[in-house]
């Protein structure tokens, strides 16, 4: 095949491949011709082979597998989040709250609507502005900042990233990870850059290594992780501050996407120095994965920079979305379900991670909707065995950020609604699953 390519200098040659891939002759997952025996063929230089190939990965179109090569990339298909598609089994790896303790929105559907909202009005709704200023401001004690609306924490992330990265550059991702911030990663031509997580968050060596590695941002959860659970103790966020004190222009992200439901207080990588950074609240966790609204709260350098990347497409976030969030948020009935949904996650999993102990299994009680449970056997292997029984889990292979990294040994389960009876079952299930 390594005939079919052309050209003398790194673009040409990197057009041909392009070409070859647009007209299906190369397709997904055909292998590129070694460096060497390219150079041979085509009778240039082998940096020159080297430089079209770092070229057609920095836009994408190849994956370097290291020693195995280099293959034309595809649209590989992504673990997500949520429920699964076409199964009959009872899904426990869906991540998702509990719909009967989502809000009903009704109420203040009925109370949003006012005047309408022309072009080349301020996008962010005022009122939303300053209950959101309000609220951030609480945890950037002595910072300035600037409010952004984005369609929720996902689509937050991916902007700033867009914002202040190039292809190729290095992102620090906490390992293991949450999905959709492994996929963006990935999509958009960054290089993810593993930084282990422990009970306390992110690793002080883990991020230093990273840093040295040059990285240029850093997505944390400060509570919840997922799929861990784990939270920033306030001693570890102190380490990481010190840590980033010489970075102060490395864009610090902190995906709070747990906010009001948390049991732990807000623990911040972000001291009142650094230069870049955007803390994320969703109000998908506690109003709804379908409100699709957050709140990011940046240095006004990235807020500037936010929206004029939003100007050419998206725009803004709807102002009737914006005062329906506005209106449950403000609503005492609406904040007082919200508050008994945190209590109820906690005291669901908390029970649930006592009956593992009991039986030798290791399950960490730990902040967010699911639990991360450890088990001897690999996690596969216990799916396996689960999945005969009727339950369709998720193993924790699914967020590491190495795909070829051991087999895990966790479970994230999402049990907080199972019914007292389910839960019986599952719990003897896991037992003897575990073995
Ligand atoms: C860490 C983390 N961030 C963000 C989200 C989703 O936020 P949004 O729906 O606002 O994009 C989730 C949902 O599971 C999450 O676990």
């Amino acid at each position: 095949m390594s005939d079919q390519i052309t050209g003398t200098t790194a673009s040409d040659i990197a057009d041909s491949v392009r070409s070859l891939r647009d007209r299906g002759i190369l397709g997904a997952g055909s292998p590129l011709p070694p460096v060497r025996e390219l150079a041979a063929t085509l009778g240039v230089n082998r940096n020159t082979a080297v430089a079209a190939y770092r070229q057609l990965a920095q836009a994408g179109l190849v994956i370097s597998r290291g020693r195995a090569g280099t293959v034309i990339a595809g649209l590989e298909s992504v673990a997500q989040e949520g429920y699964a598609a076409n199964t009959v089994l009872r899904d426990i790896g869906t991540g998702n709250p509990d719909p009967r303790r989502i809000p009903d929105p009704a109420p203040a559907l009925m109370n949003i609507a006012s005047r309408p909202v022309l072009y080349g009005e301020p996008v962010i709704d005022r009122d939303l502005n300053k209950w959101a200023t309000e609220w951030m401001a609480k945890d950037l004690p002595d910072r300035e900042f600037q409010i952004t609306i984005t369609s929720g924490a996902v689509d937050a992330v991916e902007r700033l990233l867009a914002q202040a990265l190039m292809r190729d550059d290095a992102v620090a991702l906490e390992d293991p990870c949450f999905l959709a911030s492994i996929h963006t990663v990935r999509l958009s031509g960054y290089r993810a850059v593993a930084v282990p997580v422990d009970a306390e968050g992110m690793t002080v060596d883990g991020l230093r290594a990273a840093l040295d590695n040059g990285v240029r941002a850093i997505i944390c959860t400060p509570r919840a992780q997922n799929p861990t659970g784990a939270s920033l103790s306030a001693q570890r966020a102190t380490a990481l501050r010190a840590v980033l004190a010489d970075y102060p222009y490395v864009l610090i992200i902190e995906d709070d996407h747990f906010s009001m439901l948390s049991q732990q207080p807000y623990e911040s990588l972000i001291a009142p120095a650094h230069r870049r950074f955007a803390l994320i609240r969703s109000v998908s966790k506690f109003l709804g994965p379908d409100m699709c609204l957050a709140v990011a709260a940046t240095d006004s350098e990235t807020a500037d920079r936010l929206a004029m990347r939003l100007s050419p497409g998206t725009t803004w976030v709807s102002h009737l979305l914006q005062r329906l969030a506005l209106t449950q948020l403000t609503d005492e009935t609406v904040m007082a379900e919200v508050a008994a949904a945190a209590a109820h996650y906690a005291e669901r999993n908390s029970l649930f991670a006592a009956r593992l102990r009991a039986h030798g299994i290791h399950a960490d009680a730990a902040d967010g909707l699911s639990l991360w449970i450890e088990l001897p056997p690999t996690a596969r292997t216990v799916a396996e065995r689960l999945m005969r029984r009727g339950w369709l889990a998720r193993t924790g292979d699914d967020f590491a950020l190495d795909e070829r990294a051991e087999p895990s040994h966790h479970l994230r389960l999402t049990v907080h609604d199972l019914t007292d009876d389910e839960t019986d079952a599952l719990v003897a299930d896991l037992v003897a699953a575990a073995r």
